[in-house]
């Protein structure tokens, strides 16, 4: 099976050379790594090396929130198309355009499960955005192919209990206001696109495989499809699926815990965190509050 989709992957993704080979001397400068090189390496990276190697000493907490080319806030989410997929995502002509919700209901009535996802880009960092018809499922008996958001335990990579996914509703703002853009909305979910594993960007139907197919289990199972799945080792999350769980910044080790999607399979040690937004006039926008969940690829 994992051979298999190897074969698959090499199809699907046109592999490239490590930086290293290709405009030599600004690869191998990272501090001198613009975003768009970034990007277009990591969402292209056929290996977990590729994408350590373009990241070097930057640091991804350096490109957060727009630093890397405007100095200032960027809320709005982006398309971003992997290279060689404009032909064969849907979203293959909107690249850098904004996310619009319209899009993801359009895209998601074509579907068996009433799902859709892209991938995205938000202040300089990769994001996956997944529509679930959650309020329309929500009243139903959980079964095969009807989606809705579901609420588990999370534990971390030694098996220990962190929390579970409805505390995402006790969490508030400083004001003490619960964070209404941090819980589920909109039917729609907005995640962090670093695998914990070693930083590669899983994809939303990116490959063709038993875990990207469009089918639902519900529970936050391996098995079953519409998983957000990593190429380098195949990691594969639910995207349906919320729990509270913990991570680590690499650099510094410093623990903190977030709410995300879960991890079922694959050698990534914990799921992706989740981002709040808001949905202003069709458009989504992202919101910087829990920004050190996004660096443990740091
Ligand atoms: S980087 Fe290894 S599974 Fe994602």
């Amino acid at each position: 099976m994992e051979g298999l989709q190897g074969v698959n992957m090499a199809r699907q993704f046109r592999l490239r050379p490590a930086p290293g080979s290709l405009d030599a001397g600004a690869e191998n400068d990272s501090s001198m790594l613009d975003r768009r090189r970034f990007m277009k390496y990591t969402f292209n990276a056929a290996g977990g090396a590729i994408a350590m190697a373009s990241l070097g000493s930057v640091g991804f907490a350096a490109f957060l929130m727009g630093q890397a080319d405007t100095g200032g806030e960027d809320t709005g989410v982006k398309y971003w198309v992997p290279k060689g997929q404009e032909d064969t995502v849907w979203y293959g002509s909107l690249h850098e355009q904004e996310m619009q919700k319209s899009h993801l209901e359009a895209e998601a009535a074509k579907s068996s499960t009433g799902m859709s996802g892209a991938q995205g880009v938000w202040s300089g960092m990769p994001v996956n955005i997944v529509y679930i018809p959650h309020e329309e499922n929500e009243s139903k008996p959980p079964a095969e192919g009807i989606p809705r958001i579901q609420y588990g335990e999370g534990y971390d990579a030694a098996g220990t209990f962190i929390g579970h996914g409805r505390e995402i509703f006790d969490v508030t703002l400083e004001d003490g206001s619960p964070d209404t853009a941090l819980q589920p909305h909109d039917n729609i979910l907005l995640m962090f696109s670093r695998c914990p594993h070693l930083c590669c960007i899983p994809g939303w139907q990116l490959v063709a495989n038993d875990f990207t197919a469009d089918t639902w289990l519900p529970g936050g199972v391996d098995a079953g499809g519409n998983k957000l799945f990593c190429i380098c080792h195949s990691s594969r999350y639910d995207p349906t699926m919320l729990e509270k769980n913990r991570n680590r910044n690499r650099s510094n080790g410093s623990t903190f815990d977030y709410f995300g999607v879960r991890l079922t399979g694959g050698p990534a040690p914990v799921g992706l965190p989740l981002i709040p937004f808001t949905v202003e006039d069709d458009v989504i926008k992202g919101l910087s509050t829990y920004q050190e969940w996004y660096t443990f690829c740091d």
